[in-house]
Order: structure tokens, then C-alpha cells, then sequence
């Protein structure tokens, strides 16, 4: 078994995605909880003062130790590493091109495709690393700007929109769909819209940017609707692109989708039967943690099983503050197919979150109202991207709402807030008034 990569080990998620913007997120909510000293009874002596040089050396220093990690992995596991970039030059050859100028031929029965996506940019004002940035950029900025244009409501948009506001910076967003994170639930997004804007984020929503301009100050950008917004940098994050060209696909004659993706079988097998693709550049579903479950059921495969994937359940978690985690569908999609019903329970009503001081947020759950099958959980709130794996496990077992609600849950957690919910969608939460 043999891994050709040609940047760090451990692809964006590590070096360029979850594992550094985390790091960073853990700080800014920590200088916020330090703003906020006196909510905990503590008075500090002095304003808090972050250093983002500082932020930046712990970031590095995790993601660095990971690497190492995974290096050390695959001499455990027996894994042949070969830094370079790698070209298919037949069905069953790969050849590494050395930095050195070096060219190594690779035979192997079976291949896998895993080389991700990259940032999409706006071809009217591309990616420049000064003025308008990706989100690459950001993670190794010398320092901050006072202000910050953020095209794009989506997942990174809105993490860094948390994250950089927290630190001060003073943010603007511009979403052409009509709310923030518009793939969520409707009532998750305002629930993030509304925190947005305690931290004085201001959301353009239904609205395109037209154009941008690079002055020495930094950047004015059009709107549709003939607004204008004044920033020092711009951060692009309209959704990715898949890096799939140069690979010499078209050489073996491995298909392409429109938006350059590579579609597969659900063995995650391409039109070349060996050949097999898996994560973001197939196109799906552009999440680590699935791309490592494709993973898993193209090695099975290789190997002679008859694995498919099964993405039933995977939740979404997205870092905001509070954070989001999300399993099933949503009231919207729920609805089309299902008369459902719904249970909610705010977190100001919870004695934990009140204890934590972070009581923001609420949970939803959805049911079909006949059958009482779980259909969707929605959590806004503190851990969330944690708490709800509960429900995922609940949805991926196809559970009733009535067997979430009966398991007895510990207290005081947050989590609570899943088997209060889940008791409201049948009028049974002890913990909400009763409803008229
Ligand atoms: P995204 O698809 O989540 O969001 C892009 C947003 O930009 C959408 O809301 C879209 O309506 C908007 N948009 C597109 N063109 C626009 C324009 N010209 N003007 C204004 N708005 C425009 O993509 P994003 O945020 O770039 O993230 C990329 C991928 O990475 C996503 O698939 C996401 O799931 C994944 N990701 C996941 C994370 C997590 O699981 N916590 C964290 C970060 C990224």
C-alpha cells in the first residue's frame, strides 16, 4: 500500500480546514469568555489582550504534531509514503513527480482517487492573498484586519464570521440566498442570524456582490441594489472546486460531471472499475468525516468485498458560536413528504446552560405525526456539535420520537434539551409551561 502526496500529509482538513480553524475558533471564544469575565463573577485586572501571533504558534503547533501523527501511522501500519505529485499514466500506474525533478512508476492492482477540492473563486475578482482572500489565506495571515467583507453565508463563511467578530474585527456578510447557513433549517439559521448580529456582524442577504475594487486601503465592493461596502479584505467562501485537473484522468479515460467532479458507483468505484474516487472531489458530499467513511468502503472493496456507502445519520456540526449540529431533514424538506410535527425546547430554559452562561440556542425535533418516526434533529446551542450525535444515533436507528424521549438522560447536560424537545412535539415537556 503506497500514498502519493505532494503537500504536508493530512490534506485540507488537517493543514487547511477543521483542525486549524478550530484551534483558532478555541481562542476566540476564550478571549470572548474573558471579555465577558465579570458574567462569572471573576474581574480581571486588565482588559484581556489577544495576540493572534500567539493563536497562530498554538495553531501550528497542533497541526504539526497531527502530521507528525499520521507519518508515524503509516510506518506502523506499513504504509509507503512518496512525496510528489502523482499522475495516472496507465490503469494501473501512477508516476510520483518529484520535487527534485525525480519521476517514480507506481503499478497497482487497484487505485484511489483522494485529492480533494480547493477553493472556488469569483473569476470577476480573483484570489489576489492581499485584498481578496480564501480561507487558506486567512489561516496564515500575519495579523487581522480592522475589517472584513465576507462573500458567502455558507459554513466557512459563517465560522469565520464567529470567529474573526469575537476578535474584534468588524464584519460584513453578503449571501445571495435569502439567510445564513440556507442549507440548515430555517429556524437554525435565524437562530445564527440573530447571534450574528449581537456581535455586530452585518448580513446582506438576497444579495450579490457585483463587483470588487482594490484601493491602497483596502477594498470597496458593489451590490446588487447598488449598495456599496467598505473593507479591508475580503474573504471569498462561495463553495469549492475539485482538483481533478492534471491527473491524467482523460489519459485512462476516467469521467468527468460538468463541475469537474468524478462520479461514482456507491462502491465508490469510477467508470474504471479499479480505479475508485472518494471524498470532496466526488462531488457529494464535501465533508472530512465522509470522505473518510468513502475511504473505508473503497479499501473494503478493493480487497474483494461489496461495500456501499451509507451516509444515514451523518450529522452536521458547524462551529459557530453557539455551534450547530444538525441530523435529518429538515421542516422544509420534512414537510414535502411527511405530516409532521414539531418539538422545541429553548436553552434559556435549561439549568446547564444557565450554569455555563450560554443560553443561546434551542433544540427542534421533527416527527411524522402518525407514525411517530424521527425524521430530524436541529440543535443551536453550546456542545452542539457534540450533543448531537445522541440524535444521530437515533435517526440512524430509525428510532419513534417517543423511544428519544424515554431514554433518561443525565442532568444537568445540555443534552437534556434533545428528550425535552422530543417530549414537547407530543406536549409533554414538564419544563415548558403548558401550552394553551
Ligand atoms: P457552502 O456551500 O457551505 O457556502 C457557500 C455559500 O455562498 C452559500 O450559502 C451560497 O449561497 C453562497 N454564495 C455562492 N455564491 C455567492 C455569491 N456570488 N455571492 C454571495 N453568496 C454566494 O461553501 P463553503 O462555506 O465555501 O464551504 C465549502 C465546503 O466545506 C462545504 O461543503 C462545507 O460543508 C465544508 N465545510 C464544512 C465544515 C464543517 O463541517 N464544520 C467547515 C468548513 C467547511
Amino acid at each position: 500500500m503506497a500514498v502519493v502526496e505532494v503537500d504536508a500529509l493530512g490534506g485540507v482538513c488537517l493543514n487547511r480546514g477543521c483542525i486549524p480553524s478550530k484551534a483558532l475558533i478555541a481562542s476566540a471564544v476564550q478571549y470572548q469568555k474573558m471579555k465577558n469575565a465579570t458574567a462569572y463573577g471573576i474581574n480581571l485586572a486588565a482588559p484581556p489582550v489577544y495576540d493572534w501571533n500567539a493563536m497562530m504558534v498554538r495553531k501550528n503547533k497542533i497541526v504539526n504534531g497531527l502530521v507528525g501523527g499520521i507519518s508515524h501511522l503509516f510506518k506502523s501500519h506499513g504504509v509507503d509514503h512518496y512525496s510528489g505529485y502523482g499522475r495516472l499514466t496507465s490503469k494501473t500506474e501512477v508516476t510520483v513527480f518529484g520535487e527534485d525533478g525525480s519521476e517514480t512508476k507506481l503499478q497497482a492492482d487497484n487505485i484511489i482517487l483522494a485529492t480533494g477540492s480547493r477553493s472556488l473563486a469569483i473569476p470577476t475578482f480573483p484570489f489576489d492573498g492581499s485584498r481578496i482572500l480564501n480561507s487558506d489565506h486567512l489561516l496564515e495571515a500575519t495579523n487581522l484586519p480592522e475589517s472584513l467583507l465576507i462573500i458567502g453565508a455558507g459554513v466557512i463563511g459563517c465560522e469565520w464570521a464567529f470567529m474573526v467578530s469575537m476578535l474584534d474585527v468588524k464584519v460584513t456578510m453578503v449571501e445571495m440566498l435569502d439567510h445564513a447557513l440556507p442549507m440548515e433549517d430555517t429556524d437554525t439559521s435565524k437562530l445564527i442570524e440573530r447571534e450574528l448580529k449581537k456581535l455586530k456582524v452585518k448580513l446582506h442577504t438576497s444579495v450579490k456582490v457585483e463587483a470588487v475594487t482594490s484601493g491602497p486601503q483596502g477594498v470597496t465592493a458593489k451590490l446588487s441594489g447598488d449598495k456599496t461596502v467598505e473593507a479591508n479584505q475580503v474573504l471569498v467562501s462561495v463553495g469549492r472546486a475539485y482538483n481533478t485537473e492534471d491527473l491524467g484522468l482523460e489519459v485512462v479515460g476516467v469521467k468527468l460531471n460538468k463541475d469537474g467532479s468524478i462520479p461514482t458507483t456507491k462502491e465508490m468505484r469510477t467508470n474504471i472499475r479499479n480505479i475508485f474516487a472518494i471524498g470532496d472531489v466526488r462531488g457529494e458530499i464535501l465533508l472530512a468525516y465522509t470522505a473518510t467513511h468513502d475511504g473505508t468502503v473503497a479499501v473494503d472493496n478493493a480487497l474483494g468485498a461489496k461495500e456501499k456507502i451509507d451516509y444515514n445519520g451523518v450529522p452536521s456540526v458547524i462551529f459557530t458560536h453557539p455551534e450547530v449540529g444538525s441530523v435529518g431533514l429538515t421542516e422544509k424538506a420534512a414537510s414535502e413528504k411527511h405530516d409532521i410535527a414539531i418539538g422545541k425546547f429553548p436553552l434559556r430554559a435549561l439549568g446547564k446552560a444557565h450554569a455555563e452562561n450560554e443560553i443561546a440556542g434551542e433544540v427542534k425535533v421533527i416527527g411524522d405525526k402518525k407514525s411517530d418516526q424521527l425524521l430530524g434533529v436541529h440543535v443551536v446551542g453550546l456542545h452542539a456539535a457534540e450533543i448531537i450525535h445522541t440524535a444521530a444515533l437515533a435517526v440512524r436507528s430509525k428510532m419513534k420520537v417517543s423511544q428519544l424521549g424515554s431514554m433518561v438522560f443525565g442532568h444537568p447536560v445540555i443534552s437534556e434539551a434533545i428528550m425535552e424537545a422530543a417530549h414537547d412535539l407530543h406536549g409533554m415537556s414538564v419544563h415548558l409551561a403548558k401550552k394553551k
